[in-house]
C-alpha cells in the first residue's frame, strides 16, 4: 500500500518530511516527490502547490508516475459554518468548485460532463482520517461534511455571506481539494482530506492564515499523518 502525503504548504510538508529521515527526492512536472517510509508503510510526500490547477497535476502525477494506492491531504482551511472555528479539524466528506460555474449550459457548480457538482471523499479512508485526528489531536472538535474549493483565498465579508448563503452547508473553504477530488475518481484512487481551520474566510484571513500555518497547522498536520500511517490503536 503507498499512501501519497499531500500538502499544499511548504511549513506542512517539512514537518512530514522531519517524520520520514530516509526519504529520497524525485522530480516529475517541476515537482520534487519525497519517497520514503513512515511506520513502515510506503509514502510519497508532495507539494501540492496552491490552487485547482497545481493540485489535480500533482495528484495525476502521484497516480501516473508514483503509482499511489490512496491520496492523503492535509492542510488549512477558511471555516464558513457556524461553529466551524480556527483551530478544528474538518474532514470533508464530499466536495464542491464553488467557482465553478458553466451556466446556462449546465446548472450552476456542476462539473461539466460528469453530471455532478458534488464528488464524494472516499468514505474508509475519511474514517481512518478522522479516528488518526482524534488520537493525534485530543480534544481538538472534529467536523466531518461538505469542503469546497476555488480558485480565490476568501477574505472579504461579501464573499463570505455569498458562498454562506448559496452553500450553506459547506463548513469550510479552500483551494485545491475539489480537484484533487476529481482527478481521483476518474482514476478510482481513494481520496480523503483533512484542514485545519486557519482562520474565518472574513477580512481578518489573511493575518490569521500566515501565522497559523507557521505555527500551527504543520505540527497538526504531522501529527495527522503518524497517527493514520501508524493505523489503529
Ligand atoms: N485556506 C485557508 N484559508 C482560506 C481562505 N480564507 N480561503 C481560501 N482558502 C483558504
Amino acid at each position: 500500500m503507498r499512501t501519497a502525503v499531500v500538502s499544499a504548504m511548504l511549513e506542512e510538508l517539512h514537518a512530514v518530511l522531519a517524520l520520514m529521515p530516509d526519504e529520497h527526492k524525485q522530480v516529475a512536472a517541476g515537482r520534487e516527490f519525497f519517497l520514503g517510509q513512515l511506520h513502515g508503510q510506503e509514502v510519497v510526500a508532495v507539494l501540492s502547490r496552491i490552487g485547482k490547477v497545481a493540485a489535480a497535476t500533482t495528484a495525476a502525477v502521484l497516480i501516473e508516475r508514483f503509482e499511489v494506492d490512496r491520496i492523503v491531504f492535509t492542510g488549512v482551511a477558511g471555516g464558513l459554518a457556524p461553529g466551524v472555528e480556527v483551530g478544528h479539524a474538518v474532514v470533508a466528506q464530499c466536495f464542491l468548485q464553488h467557482d465553478m460555474d458553466a451556466s446556462p449550459i449546465f446548472p450552476k457548480y456542476e462539473v461539466p460532463l460528469y453530471g455532478a457538482s458534488r464528488f464524494d471523499a472516499d468514505a474508509t479512508l475519511s474514517e481512518e482520517l478522522a479516528r488518526a485526528v482524534r488520537r493525534a489531536l485530543p480534544g481538538t472538535t472534529v467536523h466531518c461534511g461538505l469542503v469546497i474549493s476555488g480558485d480565490r483565498f476568501v477574505s472579504t465579508a461579501a464573499e463570505n455571506l455569498a458562498l454562506r448563503e448559496a452553500l450553506p452547508d459547506a463548513l469550510a473553504v479552500e483551494m485545491e481539494g475539489a480537484a484533487i477530488a476529481q482527478v481521483c475518481r476518474d482514476y478510482g484512487v481513494p481520496f480523503a482530506a483533512v484542514r485545519t481551520i486557519s482562520d474565518r474566510a472574513d477580512y481578518e484571513a489573511h493575518g490569521d492564515f500566515l501565522s497559523f500555518v507557521r505555527d500551527v497547522a504543520s505540527r497538526h498536520s504531522a501529527a495527522i499523518v503518524e497517527a493514520l500511517l501508524a493505523g489503529p490503536s
